[in-house]
């Protein structure tokens, strides 16, 4: 499946996956240089010196692309988890001082060393889950040198493994607890965001990305249009968490700035879908949050996707809401509970996730002159990556033209 083809993925062409039965990729130097029927590719001069990896009938597609995730925590929030499933809703938790603050506080105790590991064998996992790209957001530290430390790790782990890592600035997670309470708090807590924090992040060029918790118990619309337009004349892109818990105007306003994608949209109502479809921002589905929340309503991806949006699809991965870093549980979720067929969640979770990137030019198609990233999957037909859940059935994963996981013992 290369996903080929100009323009992200809206409404029918979400189908179109650009399949080539058996198929071939040459690649040099970390770049894909052919695609095309085997027998073409085999022909080509520079393809006779080539090393040869036969993947034996398997489906390839272009590695997963994880446009959100909160990859630095310092540990999991199983006691939360017990007690929703008891009957806590995650806004009850989190008004006591558990949720993100629970988070923040046990991230604030860890050293970097310490967090470093956690994230290196979570790039690990994700490799083995087929993902070759995962962006990833601050927003457990909310005091300079915590979030500081969160940036500095998504750039230190962007050179010392093969997973390519988006990095995103979320100082607008929460108001933390120590600005808490006073009735300037939050006030002070985006002063110090906007005129200390941000300067940092842009200056030391710590992030590409300014994401804001828009929702109750977070910022408000308008104290999010003020922090992501500060990050934009910085020169980070807008991103929003959006009508996640309540129907705050947030995806309105990402449509507003030009944000690179707008994620959730559990909330969103009729005139947020249209005004998503006339715009490039993406619509990134996270339906992971529902199921880990016991939640049952999902994102209207029907609508969405009939009214023209660019939908993408990603794991949210985090200790709170979604704790799963497969991509392949996300579109079994995209299958059954947002009723996306296989194919519309495949487009979603490689070409337009590139999109919601803005790394379209490098990621998320097999295409000449693009980065050979690729997962193949032990499967016979695309639609069962989806329909067998619970369980990998990723092969091997290539991230530019080197393999980063493989099933073959001795190989990696
Ligand atoms: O995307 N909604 C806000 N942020 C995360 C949850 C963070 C947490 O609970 O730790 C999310 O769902
Ligand atoms: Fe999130």
């Amino acid at each position: 499946m290369t996903l080929r083809g100009d323009g992200p993925r809206r409404g029918d062409s979400l189908s179109n996956l650009g399949v080539i039965k058996d198929g071939a990729l040459l690649v040099r130097d970390g770049a894909i240089v052919a695609v095309g029927a085997r027998a073409k590719v085999e022909s080509r001069p520079e393809a006779r010196r080539a090393e040869k990896i036969d993947v034996g009938g398997r489906v390839v597609l272009p590695g997963f692309v994880d446009s959100h995730t909160h990859l630095i925590h310092a540990a999991s929030r199983a006691e939360e988890y017990e007690l929703k499933i008891t009957g806590a809703t995650y806004e009850e938790i989190a008004r006591s001082g558990g949720g993100i603050l629970n988070s923040v506080k046990k991230l604030r105790a860890a050293t970097s060393a310490a967090l470093k590991k956690r994230a290196l064998a979570a790039l690990k996992q994700f490799a083995v889950y087929g993902t070759t790209t995962v962006e990833a957001k601050s927003g457990y530290g909310l005091d300079v040198s915590s979030e500081l430390k969160i940036l500095g790790l998504h750039k230190e782990l962007n050179v010392e493994q093969p997973l390519e890592i988006v990095s995103t600035f979320l100082g607008a997670h929460v108001v933390p607890a120590e600005f808490r309470g006073a009735s300037d708090g939050t006030e002070r807590y985006i002063k110090l965001l906007t005129e200390k924090l941000m300067p940092e992040v842009a200056g030391q060029k710590l992030a590409e990305f300014c994401d804001v918790f828009c929702d109750r118990g977070a910022f408000t619309q308008e104290q999010s249009k003020h922090i992501l337009q500060s990050g934009k004349w910085r020169g980070l892109t807008p991103r929003v968490h959006a009508e996640q818990l309540t129907r705050t105007g947030a995806t309105q306003l990402a449509v507003q700035l030009d944000a690179a994608s707008c994620d959730h949209l559990e909330q969103v109502n009729r005139s947020d879908i249209r005004a998503l479809a006339a715009s490039e921002t993406v619509a990134t589905l996270l339906p992971g949050c529902d199921f880990h929340l016991g939640l049952k309503k999902y994102a209207p991806a029907r609508e969405l996707i009939e009214a023209g949006t660019i939908v993408a699809l990603a794991t949210d991965y985090n200790p709170g809401t979604s704790p799963t870093l497969s991509m392949a549980m996300i579109l079994s979720l995209a299958c059954t509970q947002l009723r996306m067929t296989p194919a519309e969640a495949i487009a979603a979770a490689t070409i337009n996730a590139a999109y919601a990137l803005r790394r379209e030019a490098t990621i998320g198609s097999l295409e000449v002159g693009k980065q050979a990233d690729l997962a193949v999957f032990e499967v016979a037909d695309y639609r069962e990556i989806p329909y067998y859940f619970g369980v990998n059935t990723c092969w091997m994963t290539v991230k530019r033209g080197k393999i980063i996981h493989s099933r073959d013992v001795g190989k990696n």
